[in-house]
């Protein structure tokens, strides 16, 4: 049932009425920071400035992390300003307010990001935008927010949908248990357009509220795949959120690998899946994992939204989130399409499973095709990339044919290669190569 999901949706070409911002805001991956997973609801200046100070000194400004974003429950949370109507920030978490704290970032170089959503209250239980949105969008721009995380929590009974549509969880449309997808799209009828949703159109209204700013607010859409946001994302937002919650746990990261590995045929220039924030140095993931969760997240041209505690992230994690030649695929000023799967692997080729995604991934970039593989096994297991299997690679000569490879976790020249590389990889890590020129 889902490969049949996932081959029609391949079918479809994408339509490229795509979002276009001034100053090029939306066109690449957002590279940023955002306090949820690190914090969740314990949110305040001073971990929002330390994460702002640690970007900065730790180098990660200079490789092009950019946004601080403040997630869930940063405003008080049973009223308004009953005057103006504006959501008051918590005068105890942000003494300066929000806009004071957006100061700090900007003086740093840095831009803001603020988090609400399409529902009465947001996901935490503090107000959020339905029905207020021009008056929220205002809000946000007058305090100079720069990014915009639109929750989906909290839907009034008038705006829910008669179909979820999203692609579940588990295996063989097995539902997840966090609850965020019961209902596949194959609920409705074939034929039915998932931009007349009402999700879609709540989304929209705060897409045309922040239009309106005089402030360019990067829009990002965080309905959990629902309505099959893939079809509309596009044309609403710069980035929409393809699956339910990321946890910081090896099972949940290739669950979400597997799922989005099916969706990226709408991921372009100004468009972008966004399969959650990192998990980096979080929870209980091996080095490998960490790896994996990193190269896969860039190779996919995901938002890369660190969610750690900068100040306690280990040298060998930040060089993974600082990786040259990863971000250097994310930002690729010509190339704007995703690195993809050429072949499963463990599983034959377009197997829809949560524990053994796609192994075998490709994508062009202006410094030559990125092709990973990843050891989906609980054991060391080897890995055999042939170049003459790998889209992108023109190969003439079968076993003669030889390229210049480099690798992208160690930064190795490897000279010019023939055939193509077999490696011994460890459980869940991930070998990567930029292939270049014919030699
Ligand atoms: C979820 C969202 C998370 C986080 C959380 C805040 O719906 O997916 O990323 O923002 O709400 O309550």
């Amino acid at each position: 049932m889902l490969v049949s999901i996932a081959l029609t949706a391949l079918a479809v070409l994408p339509s490229t009425n795509a979002l276009v911002r001034k100053d090029g805001v939306g066109k690449l991956p957002a590279l940023g920071w955002n306090s949820w997973n690190a914090f969740n609801c314990a949110v305040d200046e001073d971990k929002i400035m330390t994460a702002a100070n640690e970007i900065v000194s730790l180098g990660l400004k200079d490789v092009g992390y950019s946004y601080v974003n403040i997630d869930d429950c940063w405003s008080i949370k049973d009223a308004r300003d009953n005057v103006t109507g504006q959501i008051v920030p918590d005068p105890v978490k942000f003494p300066s307010g929000i806009k004071g704290t957006a100061d700090k970032i900007h003086a740093l170089g840095l831009k803001v990001g603020i988090y609400s959503s399409a529902g009465t209250e947001t996901c935490g239980g503090y107000p959020a935008s339905i029905g207020v949105e021009e008056l929220d969008a205002a809000t946000f721009a007058s305090w100079g927010i720069d990014y915009l995380k639109y929750d989906n929590c909290y839907v009034p009974s008038n705006w829910t949908d008669q179909y979820v549509g999203c692609v579940p969880d588990g295996t063989n449309g097995q539902v997840y248990a966090n609850g965020t997808c019961s209902i596949d799209n194959t609920t409705a009828p074939a034929t039915y357009d998932w931009s007349t949703s009402n999700t879609a159109k709540r989304y929209r209204i705060m897409r045309d509220a922040l239009l309106a700013q005089n402030r360019t607010i990067l829009y990002s859409l965080c309905e959990w795949g629902q309505a099959d946001v893939i079809t509309w994302g596009n044309a609403t937002g710069n980035s929409w959120r393809v699956t339910g919650d990321i946890t910081p746990d090896w099972p949940r990261i290739a669950q979400i690998l597997n799922e989005n590995s099916f969706q990226l045929n709408y991921v372009d220039f100004w468009g972008h899946n966004d399969p959650d924030m990192l998990e980096i140095g979080n929870g209980d993931l091996t080095l490998e994992e960490n790896r994996s969760h990193f190269a896969f997240w860039a190779a996919a041209k995901s938002p890369l939204i660190i969610g750690t505690a900068l100040d306690l992230l280990p040298a060998d994690l930040l060089d993974i989130l600082k990786n040259e030649y990863l971000l250097a695929f994310s930002q690729d000023a010509t190339f704007g399409k995703p690195a993809t799967p050429y072949k499963w692997g463990t599983n034959p080729d377009w197997t829809f499973n949560a524990s053994n995604p796609a192994e075998y991934w490709s994508g062009q970039s202006e410094n030559g095709t990125l092709v990973l593989a990843l050891n989906t096994l609980d054991d060391t297991a080897q890995r055999e990339i042939i170049w003459s299997e790998v889209p992108h690679l023109e190969t003439k000569h079968y076993q003669r044919d030889a390229f210049e490879v480099t690798d992208i976790w160690t930064g190795e020249d490897l000279g010019c290669v023939p055939y193509g590389l077999n490696k011994s990889v460890n459980s869940h890590d991930t070998i990567g190569f930029l292939v270049g020129n014919r030699c």
